[in-house]
């Protein structure tokens, strides 16, 4: 009897590396990284400030290319992916959001969640219901034709959220989506996080704030361009205390 195939993972990443070769000199911000997501799993990677953590992150979403390695969705090889290839990855498969929230300033709220969808081939009709179910499912039902500018840092960075989403992706990159929040903002992007994750999403976030860190369920520390340590938080105390000591987070 042969054993049950594994499932195959949501990215795998494989001996990946990249040097920034810039003005001054040549950054080594990634140097070896392997790395397996599984289906489902909300992976937190944590280091300090210059461990390259953004960098990783941008090789994984296809904005960066690695000088070396490979990286597969869903089981397919990536390496010959081109610009193209990659920005249809980032419309259907592949969510992202950054601590700067990245809405289109002169759209609304609707429109800048729409937007993806619609790009992404879906009628008018499926874009606007897609779009009304997660600004409820936000919390921002009333905010659909308020400007971006309108709205605090955690309310645009949940319209962020909801525009990554949109296309259910099977991948959600978060890069320090708290970084430019207050302590509110934080725990309701923190707690959306959890909850899409409850609901099966695969999420990868970066973060230099280990606390944060910990309300995923597993930590990679990453230092110096290198995976240090790889953490399971599977086991359920740990969880909960990591997660609830976000969730109660005071302002
Ligand atoms: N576009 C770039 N050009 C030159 N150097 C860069 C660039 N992006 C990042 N770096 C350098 O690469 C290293 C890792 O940066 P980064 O990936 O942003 O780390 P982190 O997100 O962990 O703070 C740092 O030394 C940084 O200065
Ligand atoms: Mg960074």
């Amino acid at each position: 009897m042969s054993r049950p195939a594994e499932p195959v993972p949501a990215l795998r990443a494989q001996a990946l590396t990249k040097t920034h070769r810039g003005e001054g000199a040549a950054a080594h911000a990634v140097r070896g990284v392997d790395l397996t997501v599984r289906r489902g799993e909300f992976v937190a990677v944590t280091g300090p400030s210059g461990a390259g953590k953004s960098t990783l992150l941008h090789l994984l979403g296809g904005l960066q290319r690695p000088d070396s390695g490979s990286i597969w969705l869903d089981g397919e090889c990536t390496d010959s992916y081109g610009e193209a290839r990659w920005a249809v990855e980032r419309r259907r498969s592949i969510g992202i959001v950054f601590q700067f929230f990245n809405l289109v300033s002169n759209l609304t709220v609707a429109d800048n969640i729409e937007l993806p969808a619609l790009l992404a081939g879906a009628s008018s009709k499926r874009a606007r219901t897609a779009r009304r179910e997660l600004l409820g499912e936000l919390g921002l039902e009333g905010r659909a034709r308020s400007m971006p500018g309108e709205l605090s840092g955690g309310e645009q960075q949940r319209v962020a959220l909801a525009r990554a989403l949109v296309n259910h992706p099977r991948l959600l990159l978060a890069d320090e989506p708290t970084g430019s929040l207050d302590s509110k903002g934080t725990r309701e992007v923190m707690r959306l996080l959890s909850r899409f994750h409850a609901r099966g999403q695969t999420i990868l976030l970066v973060t230099h704030d280990a606390r944060l860190a910990s309300t995923a369920d597993r930590v990679i520390s990453f230092f110096d361009g290198r995976i240090t340590d790889d953490a399971d938080l599977g086991d359920p105390p740990a969880r909960s205390t990591g997660l609830s000591g976000v969730l109660e987070l005071k302002d």
